[in-house]
């Protein structure tokens, strides 16, 4: 517990000269150089900071907190575990209530050719044991050639070595080393920065399976493992599939014997107005990650869902290779279960995936009220509780801005002044939105509103 009467200004130069915080500018941080925010409490979709001041989070903190700020029913699950049992580990078959009743609720809302769930603690080390699940698979399958993972250009699927790799965007490359074999990447399913203008949605979606196709025979089908995708784009720009795209990406993966897993780290239990975006799309994955969503990040849980084919193969495996040789001393926190049950009740009784679809429907709606005439928004897409705005120089001959220029930190920021949190996305000028599920219409057009705002402000500064 902190003690209650330590100042900000106390608080302030403690996390200047000892917090290293992910994802941050360290120097302008430490200097004192870039604003630092201690954040307090919340309530609903409304965060409230030490100084007081209020923000709508449009954000979801990093699209997680997907029932909203404040739940007392979690909280409480939390503490009635704690104070039952708080740990033990799920190694050799043990497990507890909360673990073993998690894994059926899991399998009973996911696709339908899912049959067992893998926990781990973050979205990156359950991508982490994807890599190893699906190496091992080979391996048992005799195929030790059979190894690469195809991903794509602007996918997020973690900060480790191997998922860093995985992830196609350059900032979480530079000055790593990364990406490292067997990682290779390929087209962004990116409609919107497309090279050829007159193509239609479907057109590019061919483009895109058959540069997928091109690079498995050049790599050789016998060498490619696995192709990994988020069912809509992310962190790399908020971008749902041009039309056709995961019908034509599956033929091509079948045809070469390529096991697909689907990121549902954001997607995954209701963002899309779906539980799922494998169902949402016709995806039929046999690995699918999940995180975020499945506490509202009450507490940190992650997963593997392995469909039955995989299994099959998992315990061949083991049936000659003996104990799998894979182990997290908080697979399955009973902790961090609780949250996830009392986390997916409380979904259901909100009715909080229908509620994700029809106030996402609304939001993009009042975005496109409140941005269509704006002559430097070029794009409002998104799917669900799920929108991204993006930005150009030139709308017509779709000129995108100097990323100098910042604009979209530009933007996201005066959104900020404004009360609203949204993200300026890391690569592109692109404003992104994934609220809490219990968004309201009120709150959706002040989102809007205050866009419009924050726009209109930074391009008359341009
Ligand atoms: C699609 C996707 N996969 C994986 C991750 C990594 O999750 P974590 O940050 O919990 O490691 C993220 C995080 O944003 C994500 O969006």
């Amino acid at each position: 517990m902190l003690d209650q009467n330590i100042g900000d200004n106390e608080l302030t130069a403690y996390d200047r000269d000892h917090f290293f915080h992910p994802s941050t500018h360290m120097g302008m941080h430490a200097r004192g150089e870039s604003p630092n925010r201690i954040i307090a409490g919340g309530k609903g979709a409304t965060i409230v900071d030490s100084t007081g001041k209020e923000s709508l989070d449009a954000f979801a903190g990093l699209y997680c907190v997907n029932v909203g700020y404040g739940r007392t029913e979690i909280a409480d699950a939390i503490a009635e575990q704690a104070h039952k049992l708080a740990y033990y580990h799920s190694y050799a078959g043990n497990g507890s209530e909360a673990s073993i009743r998690l894994s059926k609720m899991i399998i009973d809302r996911a696709p339908a050719n899912m049959s067992r769930v893998y926990f781990g603690l973050s979205g990156s080390d359950a991508n982490e044991t994807n890599i190893k699940l699906i190496w091992y698979y080979n391996n048992v399958l005799g195929r030790p050639e059979k190894k690469k993972i195809i991903s794509r250009w602007r996918g997020y699927h973690g900060s480790g070595i191997m998922t860093g790799s995985l992830t196609g965007l350059e900032l979480f490359h530079n000055a790593f080393d990364l990406p490292r074999a067997p990682i290779l990447h390929t087209e962004a399913p990116y409609y919107y920065r497309r090279a050829d203008l007159s193509m239609s949605e479907e057109q590019f979606s061919q483009h895109c399976a058959d540069k997928l196709e091109e690079m498995i025979l050049a790599e050789g089908p016998d060498t490619v493992a696995a192709f990994i995708g988020e069912p809509v784009l992310g962190t790399g720009g908020i971008v749902p599939p041009p039309a056709g795209y995961w019908q034509k990406i599956q033929a091509v993966l079948k045809k070469y014997d390529v096991l697909l897993v689907a990121d549902e780290v954001v997607t995954g239990f209701g963002r899309l107005g779906s539980m799922f975006g494998s169902d949402h799309y016709g995806i039929e994955a046999d690995l699918i990650t999940i995180a975020k969503g499945l506490t509202s990040a009450y507490l940190p849980l992650s997963g593997t869902i392995v469909s039955d084919k995989v299994w099959q193969v998992l315990v061949q495996g083991s049936d000659s290779l003996g104990v799998i040789g894979h182990g997290w001393t908080y697979s399955a926190h009973p902790l961090c279960a609780a949250a996830g049950i009392a986390n997916l009740e409380l979904i259901d009784k909100l009715d909080l995936v229908k509620n994700a679809g029809e106030t996402g429907t609304y939001l993009r709606a009042a975005l496109n009220d409140a941005l269509a005439g704006n002559p430097i928004v070029g794009e409002i897409r998104g799917e669900g509780l799920l929108a991204a705005v993006e930005f150009v120089a030139d709308r017509d001959d779709r000129v995108f801005f100097d990323p100098a220029l910042k604009v979209g930190p530009q933007i996201a920021a005066a959104l900020f002044e404004r009360g609203v949190i949204g993200r300026g996305m890391p690569q592109g000028d692109i404003l992104g939105f994934a609220p809490p599920f219990c968004l309201t219409q009120e709150e959706a057009d002040r989102v809007a509103a205050a866009t419009k705002s924050a726009v209109e402000a930074v391009a008359a500064k341009l």
